[in-house]
């Protein structure tokens, strides 16, 4: 069995990946911090002894590194501490990568891009509007230094929360049940929100694809789903699947709070070319998703 290390395991992202990954008969390592334990484990991505040794260690013919500091308005704060994790980390990973010859998929995200000139392909010119895209780009530009990489750009994602804050997405269910207060919500910014499950299974069949022919999944590349949204229209759909009344909502038309693209479609043909790809439908997952959380 081919072994796999994923960082940020007990992540949204990760926790898909580590399913995916063991689903198709991979052997998996997943790496997570604070919520180390059981199956995963306990390392510090800022700790350079500490990455080195489980990598050399391990020996992953492949390394999904989702890990990061993905929240705009925290990194905007704490953009020293992101930038250890965003930056450091993924160049420091994909430096030993290089050494012990294995293949590195780094995640990042759409908001390389200002959001002007959508939909974007992989060889588009990025240009961030806010310091977490600033650091995601920082960090594709160290992992990309290196011959074993791969970059996969993704959307908002979505999928089975730990708790409805954990994703920009559930976390408006939260919004909409919370009916003690009037809520302006965002409905400028267009959004692909995209379930973890479908970025998981583009990984394990780029990482697949990777162990039948190296060359051909190196680069950038971009997936997402292609079912467009704003904030207050999804919210609205919400309200529409649990027959729930959204009259303390809002259609708020301007841009609030830390800057963000307007617009950032992602190009996905380089993948859907080399056969790679998954769409989850929108409507119905979110549902799934948020089912646990609704009481009538
Ligand atoms: N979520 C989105 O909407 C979105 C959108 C676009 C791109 N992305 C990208 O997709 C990837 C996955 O995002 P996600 O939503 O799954 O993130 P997440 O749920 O916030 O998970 C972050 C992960 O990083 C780990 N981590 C943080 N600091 C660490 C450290 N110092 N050492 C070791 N591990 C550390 C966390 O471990 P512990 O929790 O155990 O501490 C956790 O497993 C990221 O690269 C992100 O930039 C996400």
């Amino acid at each position: 069995m081919p072994r796999v290390l994923i960082t940020g395991a007990s992540g949204l992202l990760g926790r898909a990946l580590v399913k995916e990954f063991t689903k198709a008969s991979w052997e998996v390592l997943g790496l997570a911090y604070s919520r180390a334990g059981g199956v995963l484990k306990k390392v510090d991505l800022t700790d350079s002894l500490a990455v080195r040794n489980v990598l050399t260690e391990y020996k992953p013919a492949v390394v999904v590194h989702s890990a990061a500091e993905r929240s705009p308005d925290v990194v905007e704060k704490q953009e020293g501490v992101a930038r250890k994790i965003n930056v450091d980390a993924s160049s420091l990973i994909a430096s030993i990568c290089d050494e012990i010859g294995a293949y590195m998929i780094y995640l990042s995200t759409d908001y390389v891009f200002d959001g002007k000139n959508a939909p974007y392909k992989p060889g588009d010119q990025p240009n961030p509007l806010n310091k977490y895209g600033q650091s995601k780009l920082d960090g594709e530009v160290a992992v990309q230094k290196h011959e074993c990489s791969a970059t996969l750009r993704v959307p908002v994602l979505y999928g089975d929360v730990e708790y409805l804050e954990e994703s920009a997405i559930t976390v408006l269910f939260k919004v909409l049940l919370d009916t003690s207060q009037p809520a302006a919500i965002c409905d400028y910014q267009l959004r692909y929100p995209t379930h973890v499950q479908d970025i998981a299974a583009v990984c394990r069949q780029m990482a697949d694809l990777y162990m039948k022919s190296p060359s051909a999944v190196k680069g950038i590349f971009h997936w997402s789903n292609d079912e467009l949204v704003t904030k207050y229209s999804l919210m609205t759909m919400m309200a529409e699947i649990f027959h729930i009344k959204s009259d303390h909502i809002t259609a708020n038309k301007e841009p609030t709070g830390t800057p963000r693209p307007y617009n950032c479609q992602l190009d996905t043909t380089a993948l859907s070319d080399l056969g790679i790809g998954q769409k989850t439908k929108l409507r119905e997952s979110i549902e799934a998703c948020l089912q646990p959380y609704f009481k009538k």
